[in-house]
């Protein structure tokens, strides 16, 4: 296959300077409010996007470190395929955050719920569209390490 090449469309402004600031494990809440500045070249892309209430944000983990196939969260001892874990040590440092948005000025994005660093690169944002009803869904090894006392 194929190298794929991605041109970021904007970057994250965020309170958080380091990784150890990002809350994290089992209930941590990701409340914090930042921004997500894109290029001014992509702003009419944004057009319509104020009637979504949540973003998918799709970015970049630019400061991991490797990738490892095996990986150890923070909310459980035992350890998971990278691909059962939001980690950031993946084969593609893909970032995935559900955002809620609560404004724009122009190319800028006021947004509460972000887990980046400052300065994370953006490569795509979505409007948030959950179709699957709560009965169907299963949420693997989390479940257990929730029902643990
Ligand atoms: C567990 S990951 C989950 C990220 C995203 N919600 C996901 O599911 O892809 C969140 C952690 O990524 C780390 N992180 C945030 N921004 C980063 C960046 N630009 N480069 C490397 N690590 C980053 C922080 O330590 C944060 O606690």
């Amino acid at each position: 296959m194929n190298p794929v090449t991605l041109q970021p469309i904007g970057v994250v402004r965020s309170p958080y300077k380091t990784t150890g600031e990002v809350p994290k494990g089992l209930g941590a809440k990701h409340l914090a409010e930042g921004t997500i500045e894109l290029r001014a070249e992509f702003e009419p892309g944004l057009a319509d996007i104020e009637g979504f209430s949540h973003l998918y944000v799709i970015w970049i983990f630019d400061r991991a470190d490797g990738a490892e196939l095996i990986a150890y969260p923070p909310s459980d001892t035992r350890p998971h395929g990278v691909f059962a874990t939001r980690s950031p040590q993946r084969p593609n440092p893909i970032g995935l955050t559900v955002v809620e948005l609560l404004g724009r000025d122009g190319a800028s994005l006021r947004v509460r719920g972000i887990d980046m660093l400052d300065g994370t690169p953006v490569v795509d944002l979505k409007p948030y569209l959950s179709s699957v009803p709560p009965e169907r869904l299963r949420r693997g090894w989390l479940d257990e390490v929730e029902r643990r006392p």
